[in-house]
């Protein structure tokens, strides 16, 4: 089916200029970008964003590195979009990502990670209500 997908270009990968390079393998890989903006989170947006972790022992740090540098988030639409997006991506920790995956190449660390993809559609759904407005959403017409 088609899906649409939120996805974020976290700020160790805005900082390392690889925003073009991580567009690029998704555009290649079929999915196309429909939404797109650079923001700098502010501790409540991201914490809002971040809520279903609050209580993991990660969640200040998680906070703190989201709120370092402007991030790029984006809906990305195709077929299965969810998962292949996640595919993209590979695991959350680069070390167990497999090679040619946007962590392998780009994350530092799982904290410092380059991306972060919905893990579900209804999950998606209200990740992509969180950042844009419908009139933000601009599904092809040509
Ligand atoms: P993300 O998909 O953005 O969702 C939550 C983030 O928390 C995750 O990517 C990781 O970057 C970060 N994180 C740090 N430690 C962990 C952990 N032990 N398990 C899952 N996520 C973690």
């Amino acid at each position: 089916a088609i899906e649409r997908t939120f996805s974020i270009v976290k700020p160790d990968a805005v900082a390392k200029n690889v925003i073009g390079q991580i567009y690029n393998r998704f555009e290649t890989a079929g999915l196309t970008i429909i939404a797109s903006k650079m923001v700098h989170l502010s501790k409540e947006q991201a914490e809002g964003f971040y809520a279903e972790h609050s209580e993991r022992p990660f969640f200040g740090a998680l906070v703190e590195f989201m709120t370092s540098g402007p991030v790029m988030v984006q809906v990305l639409e195709g077929e299965g979009a969810v998962l292949k997006n996640r595919e993209i991506m590979g695991a959350t920790n680069p070390a167990e990502a497999l090679a040619g995956t946007l962590r392998a190449d780009y994350a530092n660390s799982i904290d410092e990670n380059a991306v972060h993809g919905s893990d579900a559609v209804e999950s998606a759904a209200r990740e992509i209500a969180y950042f844009f407005t419908n009139e933000e959403v601009c599904p092809r017409t040509r």
